[in-house]
């Protein structure tokens, strides 16, 4: 075998040559990229395909079709050796500062896009390849400067694509404003054109179509140059000391030979496509690597008589365009020369749900024969494998000496063994029309699903509607039917159903009911006894998730397919004409008809006045670096180049949640030399501690001594060469546990109380009771005993996950690069660690991926050990925690188990409230003791009457709890709001009645919040409760929700708001201004910039501050401001970035040290006003200051006003759901927010907050499911698993209103927070579904109106749960029993 020396390709635009003997051929782009180039636009989110931080622009020369072909790819699953003789771009490429950035850099600047940036890169390159895939093959008219997909399409481009920061709408904004069809009116606030303003599309910077590189002509000659028919290069691994080898095959006949070859050497190889495999299956470690992807016999779609050939290579994106456009596969024209009919029912059936399978950037690469081979290997809940099981598909497969064999579906799945030589050669899509036998009409005409004779639908129940989330059961079924003469009804003569990913082996056919219904008027009997058949085939195996929901989805589909058939049911998906009047932008499920077809996934109106008296603070200037970030040249810690000699380190911790270390086993992890120490407790110098957080209620230990106290706990460091080489070796120490002698774990607050295993509360961070709950009680005329509701936890999930630089400096100094909420507290405890004073540690913090709290706290002990071992082993060494250990070290928020009693009066008004609270704090005492005086903070949101609590912080053995966005707050109005809903169930009243009944006046304000509220002026929110009463026309809409849901059996909608009550205080904060002589100036805060705006903030604030030197001035401060990356020796005493006051305090202390500048500069000012009576410019005043010696660099520390450091946010939000009740699934359909941000610094800044804070609220009431194991393992432990909001997920019509606030004294310049209250609106959603499911159990067969408990989150499964999973057979039951009366 011939060895190729070098790999080429064109990187942005440059050829760039990869020597072969130096990349291990698992060695992915992304990889390569951000080790080896200098483009770190490309970031690693989740290396798993789930997130779409690192797409890039992949463009390939088809040898057979002389074409060049374009599309996003994930560079995390992509191998290197895929892309030799291609072009790949990154955002870099598109667009950068010196060459210009390209216009979605610039529209995501304009549109407030980008918050911590860490996603942007990724999503601009996922909206490019739609781009230039519509430029290519747009069916849209073009319109001027404007792209030929539609805004539909736009959005659904990036559906892949997870930000935690925006909510998305400006994401989609930018989208949109590229699309054709685009009403430039339905666009969000933006910079392009003012409010009130007729948008104009000229205003909008240009959009050309093309990024830099990707148009060089150089580029399209080197991919056609570099192209060769193979490709082959072996790599010596020193880590196992194997040989790796990859081969590129130029035919068939070659793969053959490479499989005969790996077959006779007792290896498995891999062959590879798209490799997204890797991202589902990551341990496996192929010797050889077998790309079959260049071959044309696999990558052909070829149309037959009675079928399509598909080729085992083709990509599901290529498959979709194929089965859309019947002409693209015709051009071999029919072997019989039949006609085409124009709609093929059962094509557009596959090529709609493939559209939810992954995300675009996986269907590009992912192959139609790696699906159903992972189906049929490892048991892969595949779509593709249900859906050719169900049309009759077949595959034709070699096994072994060559032998083909055709195979049904059926064969393949379940009869044929492969072996590691087996190759799948091409799949066989069956033509369903053609072999129809035309019948008179069928009298079901008007049903889309059904054409001709034919019915055909598939399903899948996902956490997301658009994919990106592999589906908890899915189904194809498929019927011949006519009309039976004898019984005048709709039967069926042929019958497919087929069922997968519900916890089987394999797709499987449902032969008995199949057989059953076959050419029988179904009736409501018949179909239930059908369903109880059905229940026999979908049996998930033992230990399956959601076993029962998945079997009654299951259930669920069988009856919305059979329908149609059955004269007496109310077809589940037609909505009976209702009309209801809030799809005013088209763009709800209200048309009247179903399924129909919204313009547009999301959209929106912002509402809120600029005010001018601080110019430019109050501006909606664009975010600080948006285009850096977006163009992905902005600097995150690991794109911070690796110092020479870097090592890296990865932790070994703990498996188990308690137990006695007995033995720790290194040898394996040594074989490799890269492994270059193994760093435990025993290397903290004499000098230091095991001391991994010094914080504010105590101190964690940094690395397991004797004992571990959960899963998770890092345990040591392996530290070596690489990265990739340091994870390998830490998986490979061995540690031998006894679990007996400590007893069994913790893990749950019922095991904590019986334990006793508590934290202790300080006195003074103790929540105090109001009232006296004894009179309370007793003047109640009902009493709610003992009720219980829980929340679970959170995951944080920056897209950044944790990450370090530590390099060790002179004299035991220690730089340390540190993606983190405080940098002080980095720096104290890496002191206390190491022994040595504070001022020898460094650490340094210009920009963070997104925190949420999970970088206060949880970052410190991972900045101390690569701190440790830097310092140990005199190198830097630098860390980055993959997604799957992020997840399961850092915990998240807290659990909470809370049981409340409640006396209320017959009229609604509750007299007291006793709540019992059980927070589960995980294994060390972190910030946990804040939070019982958070929950109660938020709980007070209401009028109790009397309000006392008794609470109880659990030390669990399971990873440590720590603040997370809103930490207690959110749980806190989510048990005020579910008792607020009991008490409606109790006395059957409409939750609003009772919401209304119990809220504040300003009186009961001050008695619940003490000195947050003053005077009628701090207490907006009756005004803000109005107001949203009228904007999002609450009354109007219940109406027709109550219609709605009469109309619906199988739909129900719900209407709620909910207030929002967030007590706030302020803290002290340093800042730094000093000008250059150039006039430029650089400005130093201690909070850190984490995507919530603070720099944007505080840039305005400078521009303003100074600008108080003479009128005009701020605009041209405003260019010359920047502001300077956190450091912990530079400006010391920074603080937390935490409580959603930082920006406002920053600001402050800017503003005070500005002033002091300006008392410096004035006299020099006085002094040009003589000289210059007809003006002078900034740059003279500092010329002239410097002559004078002047000290141009100010610093101040500001601490508040003891008197005003606390405040309370107000806002309330109404949201309105649709569930379904066949599935569990929620729509969002509207959500309107009003907010009091004060007169706001940034609007644009503080709306991004507000949608950002309230998407994160629904993952946490909706989609994030937390799951530990009974081991105390977390389960869900990546993308694959945990499933936060998406653009598919988030309200269809999202107004946000901010209210217009008056001036406040006390406030800083009238401003208010946003970062967290926002958060706690999202239970809004919660509220709203529970409203859908007590319409759906007053109806359906359970009829069970009492009061039911729904936990958080309330996820596909709860909400089905809770309307009854066996609703459809009682439903049928009930038909059955009225047809015989
Ligand atoms: C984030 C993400 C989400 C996903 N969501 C879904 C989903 O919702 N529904 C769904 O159905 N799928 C889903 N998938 C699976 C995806 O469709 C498959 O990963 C993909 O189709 C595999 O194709 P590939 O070309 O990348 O295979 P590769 O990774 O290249 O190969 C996969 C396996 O198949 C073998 N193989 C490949 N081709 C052949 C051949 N011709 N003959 C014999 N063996 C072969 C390889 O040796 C390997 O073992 C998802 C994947 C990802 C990464
Ligand atoms: S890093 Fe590639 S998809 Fe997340
Ligand atoms: S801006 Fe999207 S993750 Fe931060």
């Amino acid at each position: 075998m011939e060895l190729a020396k070098k790999l080429v390709f064109v990187l942005n635009g440059q050829k760039t040559q990869v020597d072969l003997s130096q990349i291990h051929p698992a060695t992915t782009l992304l990889s390569y990229l951000r080790c080896h180039t200098q483009y770190k636009g490309a970031k690693l989110g989740c290396g798993e395909g789930g997130c779409g931080a690192c797409v890039v622009h992949l463009s390939k020369y088809n040898t057979d079709t002389k074409e060049t072909e374009e599309f996003s790819i994930s560079s995390c699953l992509t191998l290197l050796g895929s892309i030799d003789g291609c072009s790949i771009t990154t955002s870099e490429g598109l667009g950068n500062c010196r060459d210009g950035h390209h216009a979605i850099h610039k529209r995501v600047s304009g549109f407030h896009a980008s918050q911590c940036g860490y996603c942007t890169p990724g999503w601009c390159m996922s909206l490019y390849g739609a781009l230039r895939q519509a430029e290519a093959k747009g069916k849209h008219d073009h319109r001027q400067g404007f792209s030929k997909f539609s805004v539909l399409e736009a959005e659904k481009a990036i559906a892949g694509n997870l930000c935690r920061c925006t909510g998305y709408r400006p994401i989609a904004d930018v989208c949109k404003s590229f699309a054709g069809d685009v009403d430039l009116e339905d666009l969000g606030l933006n910079t392009f054109w003012k409010k009130n303003e007729v948008p104009d599309p000229n205003k909008l910077p240009e959009y050309n179509s093309i990024g830099l590189s990707t148009n060089s002509k150089f580029c399209r000659k080197s991919c056609e140059d570099s192209i060769r028919p193979t490709l082959n290069f072996s790599y010596k691994d020193e880590f196992s000391g194997e040989e790796r080898v990859w081969i590129r095959p130029s035919s068939l006949d070659d793969i053959l030979g490479a499989l005969e070859k790996a077959v006779k050497e007792n290896v498995e190889p891999k062959l590879v496509v798209g490799n997204t495999s890797a991202g589902i299956y990551k341990n496996i470690e192929p010797k050889v690597f077998i790309d079959i992807s260049n071959i044309s016999e696999l990558q052909v779609i070829r149309r037959h008589d009675s079928e399509i050939e598909v080729g085992a290579a083709v990509t599901i994106s290529k498959l979709i365009e194929a089965l859309e456009d019947t002409n693209a596969i015709a051009d071999d024209v029919l072997d019989n020369g039949k006609v085409i009919p124009t709609r093929n029912l059962v094509f557009e059936g596959i090529a709609n749900h493939l559209k939810k399978v992954a995300s675009g950037y996986i269907r590009n690469t992912a192959s139609i024969g790696g699906n159903i081979i992972m189906a049929k290997k490892f048991s892969f809940d595949s779509d593709v494998a249900t859906i050719l099981l169900g049309i009759n598909a077949s595959v034709k497969i070699i096994i072994s000496e060559r032998t083909e064999s055709l195979l049904t579906m059926e064969e393949f799945l379940d009869k044929t063994c492969l072996d590691s030589g087996t190759l799948l050669l091409s799949v066989y899509i069956p033509y369903w029309n053609e072999i129809r036998n035309p019948v008179e009409d069928s009298g079901i005409n008007g049903n889309s699903d059904i054409c001709e004779n034919l019915l055909f639908k598939t399903y899948r129940a996902a956490p997301r509607p658009l994919g990106n989330a592999v589906s908890y059961v899915n189904a194809a079924c498929l019927a011949q039917i006519y009309p039976s003469r004898r019984q005048g009804n709709l039967v069926a003569k042929s019958l497919r159903l087929a069922f997968g990913a519900f916890g089987v082996r394999h797709a499987i056919r449902a032969t008995s009911v199949e057989e059953f219904l076959v050419d029988r008027a179904i009736s409501p009997a018949i179909l239930l006894e059908a369903i109880e058949m059905l229940k026999l085939h979908v049996i998930p195996v033992e230990g399956t998730r959601k076993s029962a929901y998945r079997q009654s989805v299951a259930v669920g589909f069988l009856f919305d397919f059979l329908s149609p058939l059955v004269k007496e049911v109310v077809p589940p998906r037609i909505i009976d004409s209702v009309q209801v009047n809030n799809s005013q932008n088209g763009n709800t499920p209200n048309c009247g008809k179903w399924p129909c077809k919204p313009k547009s996934i999301t959209a929106g109106k912002q509402t809120m006045e600029f005010h001018h008296e601080y110019n430019p603070v109050g501006q909606p200037s664009p975010k600080v670096a948006a285009e850096l970030q977006a163009s992905g040249e902005a600097v995150f810690v690991d794109d911070i180049p690796s110092p020479d000699n870097c090592l890296y380190g990865a932790f070994v911790y703990s498996k188990k949640a308690l137990a006695l270390i007995k033995k720790v086993g290194v040898k394996d992890a040594f074989q490799s030399p890269s492994v270059v120490s193994y760093i435990t407790f025993t290397d903290i110098p004499k000098q230091g501690r095991n001391i991994g957080l010094d914080g504010f209620f105590g101190e964690d230990i940094l690395l397991a001594e004797e004992t571990v106290e959960c899963f998770g706990q890092p345990i040591g460091l392996m530290v070596a060469d690489t990265w990739h080489d340091a994870k390998r070796a830490a998986d490979k120490v061995t540690i031998d546990y006894d679990c007996e002698t400590l007893g069994p774990p913790i893990l749950s607050v019922e095991d904590a109380v019986a334990k006793n295993s508590f934290y202790q509360v300080p006195g003074w961070m103790a929540p105090k009771p109001i009232g006296d709950l004894a009179k309370g009680m007793s003047e109640a005329d009902i009493r709610i005993e003992s009720a219980e509701v829980r929340m679970g936890s959170q995951y944080y999930f920056y897209l950044e996950t944790q990450t370090v630089l530590a390099i060790p400096d002179e004299d035991e100094c220690m730089t340390v690069y540190s993606a983190c909420q405080s940098p002080d507290i980095i720096q104290k405890t890496i002191a206390k660690c190491l022994g040595i004073p504070i001022h020898n540690v460094r650490v340094i913090t210009r920009r963070v991926g997104g925190g949420f709290g999970g970088k206060a706290c949880r970052s410190v002990p991972i900045a101390v050990t690569c701190a440790l071992a830097a310092y140990k082993l005199k190198r830097p060494v630098r860390m980055y925690l993959d997604r799957k250990t992020d997840m399961i070290i850092t915990g998240g928020r807290h659990p909470i188990k809370a049981i409340y009693t409640v006396g209320l009066k017959n009229d609604a008004s509750i007299t007291a409230m006793h709540v019992d609270l059980f927070i589960d704090a995980g294994h060390t005492v972190d910030l946990s003791p804040m939070l019982p005086l958070n929950i109660v903070s938020t709980m007070k949101k209401y009028n109790w009457g009397a309000l006392s609590f008794d609470y109880k912080v659990c030390k669990t053995n399971l990873p440590s709890k720590s603040a997370m966005r809103a930490p207690g707050e959110a749980q806190g109005s989510f048990i005020a709001e579910t008792i607020i809903e009991h008490v409606a169930e109790i006395l059957s009243l409409d939750p609003a009645v009772v919401r209304e009944k119990n809220m504040h006046t300003l009186e009961s304000t001050k008695l619940f919040y003490g000195s947050c509220v003053k005077s009628s002026i701090d207490y907006t929110f009756p005004s803000i409760l109005e107001k949203l009463k009228q904007s999002a026309s609450l009354n109007e809409r219940m109406e027709n929700i109550r219609d709605f849901n009469v109309a619906n059996r199988w739909f129900k909608r719900g209407l709620s708001w909910v207030p929002c009550f967030y007590p706030v205080r302020l803290q002290s904060r340093p800042a730094r201004v000093t000008v250059f002589k150039d006039g430029s100036i650089a400005v130093e805060v201690g909070g850190v910039e984490l995507g919530q705006g603070i720099w944007t903030k505080v840039k305005q604030m400078t521009a303003y501050a100074l600008g108080q030197l003479w009128p005009g001035l701020s605009g041209d401060i405003m260019a010359k401001v920047r502001i300077i990356q956190a450091d912990s020796i530079s400006l010391a005493h920074g603080g937390l970035t935490a409580s959603s006051t930082t920006s406002e305090q920053s600001c402050e202390a800017v503003r005070q040290a500005c002033n002091i500048l300006i008392e410096r500069l004035q006299p020099v000012q006085t002094l040009l006003n003589k000289r210059n009576p007809n003006g002078f410019s900034w740059m003279d005043l500092i010329f002239q200051a410097q002559l004078q010696s002047v000290d141009l660099s100010a610093q101040t520390y500001w601490v508040p006003d003891s008197s005003a450091s606390q405040y309370l946010n107000y806002g309330a939000a109404a949201t309105e759901v649709e569930v379904d009740l066949l599935s569990g699934a929620t729509t969002i359909i509207q959500t309107d927010i009003i907010y009091d941000c004060g007169r706001s610094l940034n609007p644009a800044v503080d709306l991004g907050q507000i949608e950002g804070a309230f998407v994160q609220g629904v993952g946490f009431f909706m989609t994030e499911e937390h799951v530990v194991d009974k081991n105390g393992k977390l389960v869900s432990d990546g993308t694959w698993t945990y499933k936060v909001p998406t653009i598919d997920t988030i309200p269809q019509k999202f107004n946000v209103e901010l209210l217009n606030s008056p001036l406040h004294q006390a406030r800083i310049l009238s401003s208010k927070a946003s970062g967290e209250p926002p958060l706690l609106l999202a239970s809004s959603v919660h509220c709203a579904i529970r409203e859908a499911i007590r319409a759906a159990r007053k109806e359906l067969a359970t009829n069970n109106n009492k009061h039911f408990r729904m936990d958080s989150p309330a996820t596909m499964d709860v909400i089905k749960s809770l309307c009854g999973l066996d609703s459809i057979e009682l439903y049928l039951k009930s038909l059955s029993i009225s047809s015989k009366q």
